[in-house]
């Protein structure tokens, strides 16, 4: 095996001869089918060039492909408009840096049998067209992600004939992908955290322009904070699935929980980690959170977090504007389920707070009351019941030592029992 030393990612393959010949056999005819299955391409993803497709020397085709492609002025047109016009340059210094040319993947080992000809007889009809065909590359090796997005919204939009959805060249610019993930704690870096938004703007705009107004995006976009979600931490990457759903708004508070109860974030920026305790165990939360466990699909009317803070533009809840420390502020939002609130109204819940003396001091003597009052009775109760308890025991077995050592040595008949204790009598 004189390759290893040149494929050192491929060693446990190699370790069985059969399994190896195997392994080619089937790299080969997954090479002519076009693409191997997506369980299988995983499987191979530490080596892109075990697809048999990438040259000893990815550098040396891929300086041919560039004889014309490092052409800035290179461009062509796909369909009729002239934002079908397409600029046909790749920047080879960007792509000097990618992860994929690290893992020594050619421009090849995506575009499968490119040659470097003057064009490559493809007659795409408009842009999109291009993108969608090109990007049906990557799933070959990576066909886990594959597999989710599939499962997402954004599959299903484009089955359903919604083109403008993203695929995955949408957000991973081929030509420039660099390592997303630190490749020692699989963690996603500070400014990646940030991009990811601007990212998903390309396309949501107004909902980023939300966002960037938010509690939770202007610390996103304005200090670069990864302690705040961007748009992944609620909705995924990959297996984004429709927010709009009931299971999603009835799961929807474990997604502000996974942060809101955590202690050591959440004191960096001293808020209370209670606000799911408190939210559960009120009389909305309650139910919520049953409905989740019982029926996942079925209709709620109950708020869950979102209703009464918002989604994309969660404020501080001193905010003067839309805080819901403010009393109007807050009882306009009582008032989307509650119409009929009036000024008042909103006293009548405890908020995330626990009770204590100087909030809602009603509320806490009376819980204290019970507190104490509910042992004070039961308590002298429970004992008095025990203490006659244990007298009628004493009063019935108290006799002779007798009676509970004997049985080990020679058990009594019941009779003789009976006996017995007509004798202590
Ligand atoms: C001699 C110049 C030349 C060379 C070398 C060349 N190309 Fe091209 N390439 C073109 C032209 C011209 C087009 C535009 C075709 C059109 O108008 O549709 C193009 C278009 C493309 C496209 C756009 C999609 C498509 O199918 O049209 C891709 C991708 C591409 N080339 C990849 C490559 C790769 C990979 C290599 C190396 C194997 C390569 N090219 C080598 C000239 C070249
Ligand atoms: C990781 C896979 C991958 C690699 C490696 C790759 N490409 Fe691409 N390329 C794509 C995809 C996907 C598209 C379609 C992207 C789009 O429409 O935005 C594309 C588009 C293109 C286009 C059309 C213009 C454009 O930007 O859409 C050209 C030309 C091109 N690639 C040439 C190259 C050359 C030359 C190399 C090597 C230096 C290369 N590609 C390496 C995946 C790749
Ligand atoms: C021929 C196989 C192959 C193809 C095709 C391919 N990739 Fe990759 N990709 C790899 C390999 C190998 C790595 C490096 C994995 C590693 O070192 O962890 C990689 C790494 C990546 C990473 C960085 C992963 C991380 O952990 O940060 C991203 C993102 C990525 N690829 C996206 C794409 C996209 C998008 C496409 C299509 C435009 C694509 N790949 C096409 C093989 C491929
Ligand atoms: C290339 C454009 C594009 C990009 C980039 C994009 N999306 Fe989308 N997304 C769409 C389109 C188109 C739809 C279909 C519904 C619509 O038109 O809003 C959609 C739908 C959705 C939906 C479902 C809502 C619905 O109306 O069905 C969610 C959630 C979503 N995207 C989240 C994201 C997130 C999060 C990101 C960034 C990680 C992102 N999208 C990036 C184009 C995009
Ligand atoms: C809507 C935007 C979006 C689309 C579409 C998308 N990705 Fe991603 N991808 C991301 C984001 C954001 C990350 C950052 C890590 C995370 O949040 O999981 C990521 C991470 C990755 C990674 C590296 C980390 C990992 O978990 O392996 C790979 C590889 C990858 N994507 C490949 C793909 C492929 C292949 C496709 C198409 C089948 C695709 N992505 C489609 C947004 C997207
Ligand atoms: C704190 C969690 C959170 C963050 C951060 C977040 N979202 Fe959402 N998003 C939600 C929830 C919850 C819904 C469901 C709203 C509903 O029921 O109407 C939603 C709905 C959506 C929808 C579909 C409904 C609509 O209003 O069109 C899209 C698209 C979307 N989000 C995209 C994004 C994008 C893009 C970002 C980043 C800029 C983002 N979201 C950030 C929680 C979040
Ligand atoms: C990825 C972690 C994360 C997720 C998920 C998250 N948050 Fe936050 N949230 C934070 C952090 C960190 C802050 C503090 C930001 C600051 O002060 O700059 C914050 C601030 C807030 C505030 C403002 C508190 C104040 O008065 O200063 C509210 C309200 C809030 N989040 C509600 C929610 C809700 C509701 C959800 C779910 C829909 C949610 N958050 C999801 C991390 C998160
Ligand atoms: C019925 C409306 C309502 C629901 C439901 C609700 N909240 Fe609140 N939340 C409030 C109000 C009102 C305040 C302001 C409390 C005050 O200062 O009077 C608040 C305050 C907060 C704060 C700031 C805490 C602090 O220390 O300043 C956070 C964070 C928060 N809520 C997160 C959540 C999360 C996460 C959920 C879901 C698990 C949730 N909220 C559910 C109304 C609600
Ligand atoms: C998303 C809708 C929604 C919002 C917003 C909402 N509630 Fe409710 N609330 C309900 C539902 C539904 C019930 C259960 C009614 C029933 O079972 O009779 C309920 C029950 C209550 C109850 C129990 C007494 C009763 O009337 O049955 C109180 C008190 C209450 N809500 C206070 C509030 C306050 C205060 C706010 C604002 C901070 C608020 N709610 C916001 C939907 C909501």
């Amino acid at each position: 095996m004189g390759s290893r030393g040149v494929y050192p990612h491929r060693r446990p393959f190699v370790s069985s001869g059969g399994f190896f010949f195997l392994l080619i056999l089937v790299l080969i005819m997954g090479f002519f089918a076009g693409a191997p299955t997506p369980a299988f391409a995983s499987s191979v993803l530490p080596s892109a060039r075990s697809f048999g497709v990438v040259p000893q020397n990815p550098v040396e085709t891929d300086a041919e492909c560039l004889k014309c492609h490092k052409n800035q002025a290179m461009s062509t047109t796909w369909g009729i408009l002239e934002s079908d016009k397409v600029s046909l340059y790749v920047d080879p210094t960007a792509y000097n840096n990618t992860v994929h040319l690290e893992a020594g993947l050619a421009c090849i080992g995506c575009h499968v049998g490119y040659k470097p000809e003057s064009g490559h007889g493809n007659n795409f009809n408009s842009r999109r067209e291009a993108t969608l065909t090109m990007s049906d590359a990557c799933g070959r090796c990576h066909g886990e992600r594959q597999e989710e997005v599939m499962d997402g919204v954004h599959a299903e939009q484009i089955a359903a004939g919604n083109i403008a959805a993203a695929v995955c060249s949408d957000c991973h610019s081929p030509h420039t992908i660099t390592r997303i993930k630190d490749k020692d704690n699989g963690l996603v870096s500070a400014a990646t955290h940030f991009s990811i938004a601007k990212n998903c703007e390309k396309c949501h705009s107004a909902i980023y322009e939300k966002y960037s107004q938010s509690v939770h995006g202007q610390a996103n976009i304005e200090q670069n904070n990864p302690d705040v979600p961007t748009c992944t931490n609620c909705h995924g990457a990959h297996n984004i699935e429709d927010p709009r759903t009931m299971a999603y708004r009835l799961r929807s508070p474990q997604i502000c929980a996974k942060c809101h109860t955590n202690l050591d974030v959440m004191a960096k920026y001293g808020l209370s980690t209670e606000v799911m305790n408190t939210y559960v165990s009120d009389f909305h939360g309650t139910t919520v959170t049953i409905f989740e466990k019982v029926s996942p699909d079925a209709e709620s009317n109950k708020p869950v977090c979102y209703d009464c803070h918002g989604i994309h533009d969660i404020s501080r809840t001193d905010d003067p504007t839309k805080g819901l420390e403010i009393k109007q502020n807050l009882l306009k939002t009582c008032q989307k389920c509650h119409p009929d609130a009036t000024a008042n109204f909103p006293d009548s819940w405890t908020s995330h707070y626990i009770p204590d003396a100087e909030k809602y001091p009603s509320v806490y003597y009376i819980n204290l009351f019970y507190q104490f009052f509910i042992p004070a009775v039961l308590g002298p109760m429970g004992i008095l019941v025990l203490l006659d308890f244990g007298r009628s025991m004493l009063d019935k077995f108290s006799s002779p030592k007798r009676k509970t050592t004997s049985p080990k040595v020679n058990p009594m008949p019941k009779k003789k029992e009976e006996d017995n204790d007509g004798e202590t009598k």
